[in-house]
């Protein structure tokens, strides 16, 4: 990694038309043109419309949307493996587009690492090799790379394991490695195209608390695609829905389920327990002076459904929101927070009602 701090990702004003005269069309498609217009008229297909993301450095930045809103052309101009029709996508500061084909294949090796919805592990290496291999590749010394990959091998929790072949483990486990690999090349990015949407939910599950454990003490940037909404708000610190090639909406889980932008969204948002992705702050009564904190308190930054966890001895009572030095900043009860659990315009109501209101 350099040696200073890694400066995140920024895609702005990016296009992708796909068809042999896409440069012909740019103009127009900014100007306006629709991208049902430009497949009847001229036969090309509108990937991506004016996408502007910052993607902060050491967070997982989500991107969402249904098959075929562009998810995967996205993530690929990261590393170009798709070429944009206009626009830039700065890592670290640093145009990929400009660059050249020296330059991008350095960028490649040490700057990104992709794991992949079909594992991608090369059948007639066992697993210490396929996880090694980016690293061989860089043409690190074979012992420093098997220390890595042994490292990164023991942290997925596939310690004992080296010596397997991919079709010898389950698709869980096939998912470890290639996660194991991609960490190994110590990368400052991390894309992740639907990597675990080939799972069952269980191992799914894991899968997500394992990257989120990790992600805790390498705070890469991650770009993850997923089409899944809960996988989504488990791992996202930022969110970017996509809808034909365009950005319906973008923020954080919580953004996302107490405003979603429209109908599409709200769709997506529907199923969801708020609970999971509220925070209690959301809801809450700001703190007036002279109140008597409560006896049970919970702290800011907390989910409704920890506060409710915490009142669950006692549903008659309030909660009050303390700061982390402790100091109480707002009130909350128990009503509330089970209202919000299900009901999303509550969040919205409860905030502008006045205190004694809900006392
Ligand atoms: N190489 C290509 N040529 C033409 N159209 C493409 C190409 N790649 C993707 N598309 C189109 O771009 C749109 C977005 O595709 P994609 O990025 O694969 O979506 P997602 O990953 O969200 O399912 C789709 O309409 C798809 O058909
Ligand atoms: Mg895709």
């Amino acid at each position: 990694m350099a040696d200073h701090d890694f400066g995140g990702i920024r895609i702005r004003h990016l296009f992708k038309i796909f068809g042999p005269n896409a440069s012909s069309y740019i103009e127009a498609v900014q100007n306006g043109l629709t991208k049902a217009e430009l497949n009847r008229k001229y036969g090309h297909v509108l990937g991506l419309r004016d996408i502007n993301i910052e993607m902060p450095s050491g967070a997982i930045q989500v991107i969402m949307g249904l098959s075929g809103s562009g998810k995967s052309t996205l993530i690929r101009h990261i590393n170009r493996l798709i070429d944009p029709t206009a626009g830039e996508v700065l890592v670290d500061g640093i145009d990929v587009v400009k660059m050249d084909e020296t330059e991008l294949r350095t960028f490649r090796r040490h700057q990104t690492a992709m794991v992949f919805q079909k594992f991608a592990l090369l059948p007639h290496r066992n697993v210490l090799d396929n996880t090694l291999f980016g690293l061989e590749v860089q043409g690190v010394e074979r012992s420093k790379a098997v220390d890595v990959a042994m490292r990164w091998l023991e942290r997925v929790g596939l310690k004992g394991f080296e010596e397997k072949y991919p079709n010898q483990l389950s698709g869980g486990m096939q998912q470890r490695v290639g996660l194991a690999r991609a960490l190994s090349n110590d990368a400052p990015v991390l894309l992740m195209d639907e990597a675990y949407s080939a799972l069952d939910p269980l191992i799914r599950t894991d899968m997500q608390t394992v990257l989120l454990d990790i992600q805790k003490e390498i705070r890469k940037t991650i770009v993850f695609i997923t089409h899944d909404l809960d996988e989504a708000l488990r791992l996202g610190d930022r969110i970017a829905i996509l809808r034909d090639g365009e950005v319906i909406q973008q923020g954080t889980s919580q953004d996302i389920v107490l405003r979603p932008a429209d109908e599409y969204v709200a769709n997506f948002v529907k199923e969801v327990n708020r609970g999971r992705v509220v925070q209690v702050e959301a809801i809450m009564q700001p703190w007036q002076a002279g109140a008597i904190p409560g006896r049970t308190t919970i702290v800011a930054g907390s989910t409704v459904e920890e506060a409710v966890r915490n009142l669950a001895s006692a549903p008659d009572g309030d909660v009050t929101v303390v700061s982390a030095s402790g100091q109480p900043v707002g009130i909350v009860t128990f009503r509330q927070l089970a209202s919000a659990m299900v009901n999303n315009q509550d969040a919205e109501d409860h905030r502008s009602r006045p205190l004694a209101a809900v006392l």
